[in-house]
């Protein structure tokens, strides 16, 4: 029989603690919310109806109920008010010795049986048990942020937890709605470990000015699919608590060099710049606690004619190629009312594209998202060539053919020989250096990076990456196509794997080793960023979609060229590359799809 559980207390009413209070409300458990001033408590439960009152707004929650979920909470300065309950809940501040201080006062105040646990993100939770008499009482249940919507809890165990205090706990989540997974005490556990890697990171990418804070986010989003970009989340999580994680993560997980916070961070700290808490952080905010961004001086000009400013005008599109990639992007020119010419290598490959970009139509039009008419037009817009002598008029090309540096190289110099002046010359390439085809031809400063997504009709987002070479007209011209078909242009410098994938492949990376590692299982791993951060697939689902051949290939090209050592790629993933365990491709990847 679990223990049942009538009364908690959660100590600390901020980002979190707040959320909490409210998750076991809502669930008929009467809480005690404490703080450690008057002022303290009055914002934590402003933030608490705040919250109840967006649900019954949304119609998610009945006001009769909101009322019954705020009369089950009693607000207290200070943990005196704290001994009847049967467990604790600490979500103050990230930091070790004010833990420590608070569980030791816990362990005085407390029932003898109740049991003591702490939110933390990366402190060890076995270092804040010993500051009690009772350990074997102490365990962490870390939500996420915001906890009452997320639906995964890790329950972390230490060494001397109780087996019986580790059951109870978990069917005190279940009771709560939500999904435990249990592990060992280990810095950032499952979901952190692997996020705050990727979130350093994209703030280095904007620190750096590798990217804008928008476009890096909109990468992360459109690409990926993510509920929100990096920075965002910084901004969600808190840049002070962000910054704490990631300290403890250096000190404790190896002197991984990816978790030494960047120096932004500490600045922004320093500045009072914390995220939405204080209505500022990497966005600015309505005002403290808003959700809302509000345009400051660094937000973009959102006037088309100002972004377009030196842009040339495109009306005829050469694509060269006859893959995937290339069969999806004449698909795009023409539906958004480009002349095409298609130029493969041969009249049979001209054929079979023809034949994809019709089949691809006409399923838009038994879908019903393009019309006969339109489909008619668009086709009728593509000229099918096999020389590239048929180029010699376009005011675009763009190359998706094989991802091999001397056959682009040699196709940049042949469009060099045969374009009119003034065309701007595009690679798809995922992970060739733009500069290096650039540089086949006598004019870098019109070749540009156009990496599209695939499927290149479907997925809403363009990486446009400028080279040192590329001039502000081409940029102006690739941004301007890219609205005009549609799609969402984020620009980024010239840097193995752009935007999405620098950010995507090593995250991917992190999560092989941790399995190699046998931290946990891949199971535990998909659900804990699924259900932990509302991604659309967990790590493994994704290798075994992507290919795990592409993956190990993208991340030895940003191994190579970043010389980063947490970005080697993981000895299992190049086992089973070896193996010929490729992904659902093959019928095996980490999963076996053979029979499902
Ligand atoms: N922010 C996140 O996304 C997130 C997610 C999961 C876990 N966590 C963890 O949750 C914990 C809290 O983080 P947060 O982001 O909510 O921090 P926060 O800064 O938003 O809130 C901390 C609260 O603790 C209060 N506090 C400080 N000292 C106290 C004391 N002695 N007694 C009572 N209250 C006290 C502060 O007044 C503040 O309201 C940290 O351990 C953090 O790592 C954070």
């Amino acid at each position: 029989m679990a223990r049942e559980f009538t009364s908690v207390g959660v100590v600390g009413l901020g980002t979190m603690g707040a959320g909490i209070v409210e998750v076991f409300a809502r669930s008929g458990i009467d809480v005690v919310a404490v703080e450690v001033s008057e002022a303290a408590l009055e914002r934590g439960r402003a933030t608490l109806t705040g919250s109840t009152d967006r649900a019954v707004a949304k119609g998610k929650l009945a006001p009769a109920d909101r009322d019954a979920l705020l009369g089950r909470v009693r607000f207290a300065a200070g943990l005196d008010a704290l001994h009847t309950v049967d467990l604790v809940i600490e979500a103050v501040p990230e930091h070790l010795d004010l833990k420590q201080r608070i569980f030791a006062e816990l362990d005085r105040v407390c029932k003898p049986d109740a049991i003591l646990a702490t939110n933390t993100s990366s402190l060890s939770v076995t270092e804040i048990s010993v500051a009690t008499s009772r350990p074997n009482q102490v365990i962490g249940i870390h939500f996420f942020n915001p906890a009452p919507v997320m639906k995964l809890v890790e329950v972390v165990r230490t060494v001397v937890t109780s087996p019986d205090v580790v059951a109870d706990v978990e069917a005190l989540c279940a009771r709560l709605g939500k999904v435990d997974v249990t592990i060992n005490d280990r810095a950032g556990f499952i979901a952190n470990a692997l996020l705050f890697g990727y979130l350093n990171h994209a703030v280095a990418m904007f620190e750096s000015n590798y990217a804008s804070r928008e476009d890096i986010d909109a990468a992360m989003k459109l690409g990926c699919g993510l509920p929100m970009g990096p920075l965002a989340l910084m901004d969600l999580i808190g840049v002070d608590t962000a910054y704490e994680i990631l300290d403890t993560m250096y000190r404790r997980g190896g002197r991984d060099r990816r978790h030494a916070p960047v120096p932004l961070i500490k600045q922004m700290v320093t500045a009072g710049l914390l995220g939405r808490k204080t209505g500022r952080g990497f966005y600015t905010y309505e005002r403290p606690g808003s959700p809302v961004v509000v345009p400051d001086e660094a937000t973009p000009v959102a006037d088309a004619a100002a972004l377009a400013d030196g842009a040339r005008g495109i009306t005829k599109v050469g694509v060269v190629g006859s893959g995937t990639m290339a069969t999806g992007i004449i698909e795009v020119f023409a539906k958004a009312g480009y002349e095409v010419v298609s130029v493969t290598r041969g009249a049979e490959k001209s054929a079979s594209v023809c034949e994809a970009v019709k089949t691809s139509l006409n399923k838009g039009v038994v879908r019903g998202k393009v019309s006969e008419d339109d489909r008619d037009a668009a086709l009728g817009r593509i000229t099918w060539s096999a020389t590239l002598e048929h180029l010699a008029d376009v005011d675009l090309v763009v190359e998706a053919v094989v991802e091999e540096l001397s056959v682009k190289k040699a196709l940049f110099a042949s469009l060099d020989e045969i374009c009119k002046p003034g065309v701007i010359l595009a690679t798809t390439t995922s992970s060739l250096p733009v500069i290096e085809v650039a540089m086949a031809t006598q004019r870098p400063a019109d070749v540009i990076g156009l990496h599209f997504f695939n499927p290149a009709p479907i997925m809403p987002l363009v990486e446009v990456v400028r080279t040192i070479r590329t001039s502000p007209e081409t940029v102006a011209t690739a941004r301007a196509v890219c609205a005009a078909l549609g799609k969402t242009a984020v620009v980024c410098a010239d840097r193995s794997g752009f935007i999405v994938n620098a950010l995507l492949f090593p995250y991917l990376n992190d999560a092989v080793k941790m399995l190699e590692a046998s931290y946990s299982t891949a199971d535990d791993i998909d659900n804990a960023m699924k259900l932990g951060c509302g991604y659309p697939m967990g790590p493994f689902e994704l290798l075994d979609v992507v290919g795990l051949d592409v993956a190990l290939a993208i991340q030895r090209e940003l191994y190579l060229e970043l010389r980063e050592p947490g970005f080697a790629p993981a000895p299992l993933l190049e086992h089973l590359v070896t193996a010929g365990y490729l992904g659902r491709k093959t019928g095996r990847g980490f999963r076996d799809h053979t029979h499902r």
